[in-house]
């Protein structure tokens, strides 16, 4: 499992814009940036619908008034589907949405879990992270000895109270 100070996972994720592909690399996301990014077990999932992905969309200007470069909603899902739910969810350039298709960065970061229970195979484990300049500097990740699929952590008001408590420690 990540932890603060490590390096996140170098990967090349295939997302969908326009129609066609765009590669974009984590280099891309992370470097020289302060970023958000929450991960969660499926797009078009109830939670994640309706809860945590809104939560970001609606505090992300609030977010990053704090000092946050870019928001990330990441998925083990393929660009398809992520573009799809972003269409679905509305979603403009508040969050970037990233599909983890082959869950590399999701198993880099150590949060890959076995969802074949669902029927879903192996997916990201709920959290979110602040990541700055490819660096974990704070997580949020979700208990894993809790039944189910906990939501106590890792949703954007909890985010926005550390970013502001950070902001305020550095003024
Ligand atoms: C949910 O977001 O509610 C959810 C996520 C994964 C599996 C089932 C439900």
């Amino acid at each position: 499992m990540a932890k603060i100070g490590d390096r996140v996972p170098s990967v090349t994720f295939r997302t969908r814009k326009d129609g066609d592909w765009l590669d974009v690399t984590s280099a891309e996301l992370f470097d020289g940036k302060t970023v958000v990014l929450f991960s969660l077990p499926g797009a078009f999932t109830p939670t994640c619908s309706s809860t945590h992905l809104p939560g970001f969309m609606t505090l992300s200007g609030a977010i990053k008034e704090a000092g946050v470069d870019s928001i990330i909603c990441l998925s083990v899902n393929d660009g398809f589907v992520m573009s799809a739910w972003a269409k679905d969810q509305m979603v403009e350039d508040e969050v970037i949405m990233l599909p983890d298709g082959n869950g590399d960065f999701t198993d880099g970061m150590g949060m890959l879990v076995d969802k074949r229970d669902l029927g879903f195979g192996p997916r990201s484990w709920r959290y979110a992270a602040v990541i700055a300049n490819g660096v974990v500097e704070k997580l949020f990740e979700e208990d894993r000895t809790a039944p189910g699929d906990p939501f106590e952590v890792s949703d954007a008001q909890t985010v926005l109270t550390y970013l502001e408590g950070r902001a305020k420690d550095a003024a």
